[in-house]
């Protein structure tokens, strides 16, 4: 028997009431009623439910949950996390097919408490789009773990991982999420990022994103997801160390990015 709940009851009839405002506010007809139905099944079987509710609805719920706790800001998890990324032995390189497009990038991390302590041993899981906007998992003919990996923080709490730079990435345009878009007049676009989600023994997880300054959807039309902020942006540069460069396989000029996380304990 499934018993009355105060909380669902006190938002989800909120929620009701105000679109019964807005459809009589908008002298919604029956047909128009018809065709957000129709659309929303198509939502459903398109499998892109997740996606529609991510775009629209995860960045002020993740706001609500995160704003103002201690340590790095938090960010959305988004709609493309898998939960079985393939965990890496240094050097860590994120697996990646051989002729992956995009520019080489060494990330540097530091996994640290309030007081700036690195914290060894704290678990770093990251995700990102390829070059082309896509995530492994979502596509075909992408291996499933591509652009993803679990790592370890050494002493100190540092981690450092190469991958290709990720590219600003556009939802999808060919289901009902695309065709909502186009019906709206909003652009599809998320600047470039990567996901991480950082875990340790006694600290409270850590999910965000990292995004790249200069990046020309968040100088420009701005993240169709509302996503970004200014604590999350870090600068891009060119790195030219010959050691870091062999060890992770990569040419000798590559693109670094850094950024330090800060955990709250539990
Ligand atoms: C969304 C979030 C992401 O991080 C992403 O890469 C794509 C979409 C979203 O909120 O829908
Ligand atoms: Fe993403």
């Amino acid at each position: 028997m499934v018993e009355r709940n105060e909380r669902v009851t006190k938002v989800a009839l909120d929620i009701i009431d105000a679109i019964q405002d807005r459809l009589a506010a908008h002298d919604v007809t029956h047909q128009e009623y018809r065709a957000a139905w129709a659309w929303l099944m198509g939502l459903a079987q398109s499998g892109e439910v997740p996606l529609f509710l991510d775009v629209f609805f995860e960045s002020i719920v993740e706001r609500n949950t995160f704003d103002g706790v201690a340590g790095s800001e938090h960010a959305m998890q988004g709609p493309y996390y898998l939960d079985d990324h393939p965990v890496l032995s240094p050097p860590y390189c994120l697996p990646m097919r051989d002729d992956e497009p995009g520019d080489a990038m060494v990330f540097t991390g530091v996994v640290e408490d309030l007081g700036g302590n690195g914290i060894e041993g704290a678990t770093v899981d990251t995700w990102q789009a390829a070059n082309d906007g896509t995530y492994s998992g979502f596509v075909p003919d992408v291996p499933r773990g591509n652009l993803r990996g679990i790592l370890t923080t050494a002493a100190g709490g540092t981690f450092r991982f190469s991958t290709i730079k990720p590219a600003p990435y556009r939802i999808p345009h060919e289901g009902p999420t695309g065709e909502f878009l186009l019906l709206t007049g909003l652009h599809p676009w998320r600047p470039a990022h990567f996901h991480f989600t950082i875990t340790a023994d006694g600290y409270k997880p850590l999910t965000t994103q990292i995004y790249f300054r200069g990046d020309e959807i968040i100088d420009g039309i701005g993240d169709i997801t509302n996503g970004v902020k200014d604590s999350l942006i870090v600068d891009v540069g060119q790195g030219s160390d010959p050691t870091v460069a062999s060890e992770h396989g990569i040419g000798p000029t590559y693109l670094v990015a850094d950024a330090t996380f800060a955990l709250d304990s539990a």
